[in-house]
């Protein structure tokens, strides 16, 4: 039978700035999911949060884009947002930019990565939630757990992993996408998911062999704000599910490819590059700088659509050493303060609110 994870986020507004969603607004989409579940709407649920973002996890039987999963998490993050404006928490609301549901959150701001499949004997899964960046920055995790035999054991040793993934990439700027196979392409797949602003994995799928091709084992949240809002307001803080074992990258794969803190977009104001630290939920919280940019792996069994977890999978020593080479990185990109290439390139800083500020000093200049 098939089982639909959703994983469904936004900022609804969040304590001391932008740093975390306070506990008692977390409280009441656990409430309400709780009652969505005596209701039958979704099987089983949990609630996180990865700095200010309120992610909401579901297992139902749906299928993707269902309105009435959809709506659920909409009415929670609206309930949500107006106790947070109650308690003049910090932006609240920010993430809720349009007002009308019509039968999908796509387009109204919050983020969404879900997928539906067949469940195995045993079906391990990971959700990861990162915090002041964007969708992009899982270009290169993502890759690496699935195309590259040097995070990937499994690509080698293993044969039925040994024919490689399809990747399903999206050009967010131009709304097309195409769909490339990999080790075959790898080259080209580079090509495109190098420039991860605009070029992003928003699923990937199985070869023929042993599990359904039509089934994605990797699914990325790939809405963007600015497009949504026409202006800056905020990074889009993107999440991911990724399947796991048997045929698929280990679970230890997935995680591997957090072990090298990566530079990102995103950090203060949404305006700097920064690494990504892997941290235990405890540290979902973005302080210096407000960051560096955080992600959070939480690690499931399914089990007729039950949820047994979450495991806290980066609140484990064997990451202190990412996490310290985050910090010296974050110290080195830090000391260049609003310098090219700690502070984005301009063509990103477009969808910034520095070009208000290009503006204003327009008429002072003449010609040479
Ligand atoms: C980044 C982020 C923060 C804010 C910064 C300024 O995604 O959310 O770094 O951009 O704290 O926030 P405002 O403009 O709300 O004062
Ligand atoms: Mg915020
Ligand atoms: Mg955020």
């Amino acid at each position: 039978m098939k089982v639909t994870v959703s994983l469904i986020k936004a900022d609804v507004g969040s304590v001391a700035g932008h740093a975390v969603v306070a506990e008692e607004i977390k409280a009441i989409a656990e409430e309400n999911l709780k009652e969505a579940v005596k209701d039958g709407k979704i099987i089983d649920f949990r609630v996180f949060n990865a700095g200010d973002d309120l992610e909401l996890l579901m297992t139902h039987r749906k299928g993707v884009d269902s309105e009435e999963i959809h709506g659920l998490a909409w009415e929670i993050f609206k309930k949500c947002a107006e106790r947070a404006k109650e308690l003049k928490l910090y932006g609240a609301g920010q993430d809720l930019l349009k007002d009308a549901f019509s039968g999908n959150v796509r387009g109204l701001g919050p983020g969404v990565a879900e997928m539906e499949f067949t469940e195995r004997k045993a079906e391990p899964f990971v959700a990861l939630m990162m915090d002041k960046t964007e969708p992009g920055a899982f270009n290169l995790p993502i890759f690496r757990i699935f195309a590259d035999p040097f995070n990937t054991a499994g690509l080698v040793i293993d044969p039925s992993m040994h024919s490689g993934f399809v990747f399903e990439i999206w050009d967010v700027l131009e709304h097309k996408r195409v769909f490339m196979r990999s080790p075959e392409e790898l080259y080209s797949i580079l090509a495109l998911i190098g420039a991860k602003s605009r070029f992003v994995i928003k699923r990937v799928y199985p070869k023929p062999g042993k599990l359904p091709t039509d089934e994605p084992v990797a699914v990325v949240s790939t809405e963007k704000l600015y497009q949504v809002a026409g202006e800056y307001v905020g990074k889009d803080d993107p999440v991911a599910i990724v399947r796991a074992q048997s045929g698929l990258p280990a679970v230890g794969e997935i995680l591997e490819a957090f072990a090298f803190p990566h530079l990102v977009s995103g950090w203060m104001r949404g305006s700097h590059n920064g690494p990504i630290m892997p941290v235990p939920f405890k540290y979902a919280k973005c302080t210096r700088f407000d960051g560096p940019p955080r992600c959070i792996a939480a690690g499931f069994q399914i089990c007729n659509g039950k949820l047994i977890g979450p495991v806290d999978l980066f609140d484990d020593p064997a990451f202190d050493y990412a996490r310290q080479k985050a910090n010296e990185i974050a110290e080195y990109m830090r000391r260049h303060g609003p310098f090219e290439p700690h502070r984005l390139s301009a063509e990103e800083m477009e969808y910034t609110t520095l070009p208000k500020v290009f503006e204003s000093l327009k008429g002072r200049f003449e010609r040479i």
